[in-house]
């Protein structure tokens, strides 16, 4: 999701493993099908079942994505890292990890690479795809929380400004193909985290940070919303009942944030400055690759449904492989096939 968040959006309000059809009505009024347990959605156990299968994965009929002509991130990518708080080395393992996966192609199938296909199927204007590399730059700590322990989406804009002109070792200044990650640590409070976003993405101000660079924010949220931010991993209080799954790296705070980060990522590439590719007629409220797909991890997935993942002999739960661990990441739009994709699928 961006700046704007696509998750104001009304979600489907009737408990969510409805008959297609009814869903399909609900989808007209609605087009946005990604799916958190969100509070005010207000579904109860009952209705949350891991087990159960039906063919879904959203629907190519009521979404309308389309490219409006703005630039895209066909350039070798580089994530720069801003470590706001404090990290253990351990945590910080398991997300360089995933990075570092991305266009890792000498990995086990299902793999992260693959997953990172389906962005590559977006181009520009002039037919370019996205770049199919995505290196791990430079990383900056912030440890002792240099704009304090609540942060809104202005001062966000301020944190990365002064990781980019530290008078040791700044972050580099890298507009074509640098993406800057600001990473919050558990005990950090951000505007609209936990009640309406787990993770945004957005561009500097040339009048704040001096430069348009696009930058994207994902909190860990295992003390403030794990059983919204970190779900399966972690359900909400008010869903007594659901168990949640066991999650592949021992972190569960850590391991919501790499679906988030993930997301964050496709729609950077796909849309870095918010006037490439989203569904929508409001470009203030665009809707984008993986928010159309947020929920759905495999096959079948839909509404509250994850869809078919793989469970480990340790009893973990998993959709994908990268540099030798284990992730649970959600799928995205692809735009070929136009319904949500991703490497795990059983019918490709
Ligand atoms: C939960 O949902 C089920 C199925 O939709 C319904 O039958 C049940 O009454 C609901 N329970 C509560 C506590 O709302
Ligand atoms: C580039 O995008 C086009 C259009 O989606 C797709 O057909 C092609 O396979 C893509 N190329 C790569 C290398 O992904
Ligand atoms: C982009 O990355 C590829 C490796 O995937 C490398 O071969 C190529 O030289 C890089 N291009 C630039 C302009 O850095």
């Amino acid at each position: 999701m961006s700046q704007c968040c696509a998750c104001r959006y009304p979600a489907p309000p009737l408990p969510v493993l409805l008959g297609l059809t009814i869903f399909s009505i609900l989808l007209s009024v609605s087009p946005v099908i990604g799916w958190r347990p969100w509070p005010h959605q207000q579904i109860n156990a009952t209705d949350l079942e891991f087990g159960s299968s039906k063919k879904y994965e959203g629907s190519s009929e009521f979404v309308h994505l389309k490219y409006h002509m703005g630039p895209v991130l066909t350039a070798n990518i580089t994530v720069h890292t801003i470590w706001y708080g404090t990290w253990q080395k351990s945590q910080k393992r398991i997300i360089r990890g995933f990075l570092n996966s991305i266009s890792n192609v000498n990995t086990k199938t299902p793999s992260v690479s693959g997953w990172w296909k389906t962005v590559q199927l977006y181009t520009d204007q002039t037919g370019a795809n996205i770049t199919r590399t995505v290196h791990v730059g430079a990383e900056k700590n912030d440890r002792f929380y240099s704009h304090g322990k609540s942060l809104t989406r202005l001062s966000i804009q301020s944190v990365i400004k002064s990781a980019a002109t530290a008078t040791t070792h700044p972050l580099p200044i890298n507009p074509q193909s640098g993406l800057y990650l600001l990473l919050t640590s558990d005990d950090v409070h951000v505007q609209d985290f936990c009640g309406q976003v787990c993770g945004f993405h957005y561009f500097t101000f040339p009048s704040i940070v001096g430069y348009t660079l696009p930058y994207a924010w994902v909190g860990n949220s295992a003390t403030q919303c794990p059983g919204i931010c970190a779900y399966p991993f972690a359900v909400p209080v008010y869903m007594p009942g659901l168990k949640p799954l066991k999650s592949p790296n021992g972190d569960v705070g850590v391991e919501g944030m790499i679906s988030v980060i993930a997301h964050e990522i496709a729609e950077l590439a796909t849309n870095p400055l918010v006037n490439a590719w989203y569904a929508g007629q409001d470009p203030s409220f665009p809707t984008e690759i993986a928010d159309l797909c947020e929920g759905i991890y495999g096959t079948g997935g839909g509404g509250s449904y994850m869809g078919q993942v793989l469970d480990d002999h340790d009893g973990a739960t998993y959709n994908m492989i990268g540099n030798g661990r284990r992730f649970l990441v959600q799928w995205v739009w692809n735009p070929v096939l136009n319904y949500c994709s991703g490497p795990n699928a059983l019918d490709q």
